[in-house]
């Protein structure tokens, strides 16, 4: 049979395919850096990443965006014919933990995709640890900590991996911005310290509902293992150092988990909002 290449996405039925998904993602809170990537992007992303991580096993280090999810819904669906092998997303958020697993249970592919809680102040779980081959992250972009918020979640991606890894970090990126060239400057820097080395930078590519800046956006930072990358790796703790101004300034890193308080069917209206006037009531 032959292959049709993801290069020549039904567009159309991508698109829908990711409105799904959209419908299903909880609504952001700001406070954690939570700010979602726009649909046409996400569809762009989607094609991209089933690409470049064809048949890897992949991590998500934080993934409000919902790209995972994307990625296992259009190969299940056909619209890709090619991608990850299995993907693990990790979120301190059990909202978005949970948002992956319901979605993926009633689209039945939980084989495809599974999720789980995890803080990465916490050493990564000794099961994971140097399991897979690819990861994925969007982190907070690190404008108030010269990027460290930026490191932390890459190195979570990078223990995560064994040999022959690649990982993508996705970040703010307009040279009119000082503070996101700098962390694009340190972010290159952190992985060649530890074992990676910039594959490709594709510049200024996706857009954010982002209120205060809607027009900043970020770039895919492509990395790939250096053949003598020490291995296996160790995983600790983080230093409290680490957690200041982690979402922006004196916005320290200091809640372990935001809990699924109050389980919503995310893309219907919620009770409370809205009030039914009924026909006759108005006289
Ligand atoms: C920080 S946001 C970055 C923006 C990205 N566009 C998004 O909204 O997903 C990425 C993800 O990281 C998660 N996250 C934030 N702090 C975390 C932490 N300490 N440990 C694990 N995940 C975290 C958020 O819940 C979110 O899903």
């Amino acid at each position: 049979m032959a292959t049709r290449s993801n290069a020549q996405l039904d567009l159309r039925r991508a698109i829908n395919a990711v409105s799904d998904v959209i419908q299903n993602r909880p609504q952001p809170l700001r406070e954690f850096d939570q700010i979602y990537m726009k649909a046409g992007d996400m569809v762009l992303q989607t094609s991209l990443v089933a690409q470049r991580f064809a048949d890897r096993r992949l991590i998500f280090i934080g993934d409000g965006d919902a790209i995972s999810l994307c990625l296992a819904y259009l190969m299940h669906r056909q619209v890709l014919d090619e991608g990850p092998s299995s993907i693990l997303v990790l979120d301190f958020d059990e909202r978005i933990v949970n948002a992956v697993a319901r979605f993926a249970d009633r689209a039945e592919m939980s084989d495809r995709i599974k999720s789980r809680l995890y803080n990465c102040i916490d050493p990564l779980p000794e099961d994971i640890l140097g399991q897979f081959n690819a990861f994925y992250t969007n982190p907070p972009w690190g404008a108030s900590n010269d990027g460290e918020s930026v490191k932390v979640f890459a190195e979570r991606g990078m223990e995560a991996c064994g040999a022959d890894a690649v990982g993508v970090v996705v970040i703010a990126d307009d040279k009119a911005v000082p503070w996101s060239q700098r962390v694009l400057a340190q972010a290159q820097r952190f992985a060649l310290d530890n074992g990676f080395f910039v594959q490709e930078m594709q510049t200024n590519l996706h857009e954010y509902h982002l209120d205060d800046a809607p027009d900043l956006k970020s770039c895919n930072l492509f990395f790939r293992s250096h053949p003598d990358r020490q291995l296996p790796m160790k995983s600790y703790a983080l230093h409290e150092k680490r957690l200041e101004d982690f979402y922006g300034r004196e916005q320290n890193l200091r809640v372990k988990y935001v809990r699924d308080a109050n389980r919503v069917d995310y893309g219907k209206a919620v009770d409370g909002t809205y009030q039914l006037e009924l026909l006759g009531d108005s006289q």
